[in-house]
């Protein structure tokens, strides 16, 4: 269920049987010659709601937007500078845990996110150290990134062998292009290079990877693996979070 689609009413029941809430998180950035800008945040809204359904679990508002200020040399990224989301972070799980929500799991899109999330965690969990109020005593986090599940690397490894990469890659194009059929792009690019170093800011990652990949091969994606992708995900998911809810 979707906490944006339920009444107040209605959310105060849910939290009679559960405290635990799913919270989408990806970001708003380019994703290579043929992916789209909302890759990240599609793929983990749309898993998010499935690993909701089959969890029979809330499902907050997606946080669409993420840290990438790498990706701002290329026209349509929006990043939030770290500690922007930091804070946007620690006022959605103080909002909720004032409501008695206190079991947060993030199901992450975007690489670039995993670190200023983890942060935005130790944030929380540094109040709840120096608490005056007891709203936050009992707020858990966890973050899992779709992508890097069990059932999606063995997916991967065997449809896109080395031509993975790390940005713009095939499976999460496949998955956008399973969820929007419509938008699929068909755009020519040459031959994946070796990765070179690694980048600082935008303008850095632009000079190093011109079209916006970073080792990747998205050419490769199609509806069908994004399919199984989706599937797959979910699937390792759905225990895990279930197994974060049971945990003491
Ligand atoms: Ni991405």
């Amino acid at each position: 269920m979707l906490l944006h689609l339920q009444t107040w009413a209605e959310c105060e029941a849910y939290l009679k049987r559960s405290t635990a809430i799913i919270v989408p998180i990806g970001s708003t950035e380019q994703h290579g010659p043929n992916g789209l800008i909302g890759t990240d945040a599609i793929c983990a809204e749309y898993i998010s709601h499935r690993v909701g359904e089959q969890a029979d679990a809330m499902v907050g508002p997606t946080i669409g937007i993420g840290m990438a200020q790498h990706h701002l040399a290329f026209a349509g990224s929006i990043t939030m500078r770290p500690t922007t989301m930091i804070a946007y972070v620690r006022d959605y799980v103080r909002s909720l845990a004032v409501h008695g929500f206190d079991r947060f799991y993030f199901i992450n899109g975007h690489g670039g996110t995993v670190a200023t999330l983890g942060a935005a965690f130790n944030e929380l969990y540094a109040e709840q150290s120096l608490d005056t109020t007891g709203i936050l005593r009992r707020v858990r986090c966890e973050q899992r990134n779709w992508y890097e599940t069990t059932g999606v690397k063995a997916i991967s490894a065997k449809e896109y062998t080395g031509r993975e990469g790390s940005h713009a890659t095939p499976s999460e194009v496949a998955v956008t292009q399973f969820i929007h059929p419509d938008a699929i792009k068909r755009v020519g690019m040459e031959p994946v290079g070796p990765r070179p170093r690694r980048y600082t800011d935008s303008r850095d990652l632009r000079s190093l990877h011109p079209d916006g990949r970073i080792g990747s091969d998205p050419s490769l994606a199609t509806p069908e693996v994004g399919k199984r992708l989706v599937a797959a995900a979910v699937g390792d998911l759905v225990p895990d979070f279930k197994a974060f809810v049971a945990a003491a």
